[in-house]
């Protein structure tokens, strides 16, 4: 490993301020929320040279993808997709965790079942088994407005380890597309995997 990727590792400090990203196995979880273009463009944006990159789909993200992106979801080459019934992927087991997981974008009951454990399927049980391994979750739900239910496993959901990460685009860049609008989510994202990213510009602190 090298130095500089070691000494950030053991000092905590941000990868992603580093040049280049670590070889990480990411899982990348699409749910039937509204927001299908988030996950296209987190997939667009990771590496499958650089980085093992698994996708799992939830039984409602086909119905949304299909009113959502035109063509569908295009899985970028060296992608592994995963059937969601069956439990035969590595990531089903703590023995085989992934570093990450984005669930991107996540529905509220995608979000409320991992809340409350519920492991019924691939997903779900991946889910459970990177909170219990201390790898890192990073939910990216859309829904809006909030309601107390939703609030509540929000909250257990970050006691138990995870990255609640709402699609709440900004606009100090001037995204001038939806794309651009959405890549400032993905961004986000990236920085919280570690994976470096130039999608987006860094906001530049006034010199005192
Ligand atoms: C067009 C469309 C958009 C939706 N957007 C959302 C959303 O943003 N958030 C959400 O929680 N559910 C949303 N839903 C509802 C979910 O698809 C539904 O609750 C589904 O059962 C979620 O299943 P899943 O978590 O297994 O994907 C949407 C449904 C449709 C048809």
């Amino acid at each position: 490993m090298p130095l500089a990727h070691w000494l950030a590792r053991r000092h905590s400090l941000p990868e992603l301020r580093l040049n280049h990203s670590l070889p990480l196995r990411i899982l990348v979880a699409i749910t039937g929320a509204s927001g299908s273009l988030y996950a296209q463009r987190l997939l667009d944006n990771l590496d499958p040279g650089q980085h093992e990159i698994h996708v799992v789909l939830s039984q409602y993200a086909p119905a949304v993808i299909a009113g959502e992106l035109p063509g569908g979801l295009r899985l970028p080459e060296g992608v592994t997709a995963h059937n969601l019934k069956s439990m035969n992927a590595p990531f089903a087991s703590g023995s085989n965790a992934p570093d990450a997981m984005v669930i991107v974008p996540c529905s509220m009951g995608t979000l409320g079942r991992i809340a409350h454990g519920y492991s019924e399927d691939v997903l779900l049980r991946a889910a459970d088994v990177v909170l219990k391994e201390r790898k890192k979750l990073i939910l990216v739900p859309r829904e809006t407005p909030l309601n107390l239910i939703h609030v509540r496993n929000f909250e257990l959901l970050i006691q138990a380890g995870a990255i609640i990460l709402p699609a709440n685009p900004s606009f100090y860049t001037r995204p001038a597309s939806v794309e651009q609008v959405v890549d400032t989510v993905v961004a986000r994202v990236l920085d919280h995997l570690g994976v470096a990213q130039t999608l987006v510009p860094r906001w530049q602190a006034e010199k005192e």
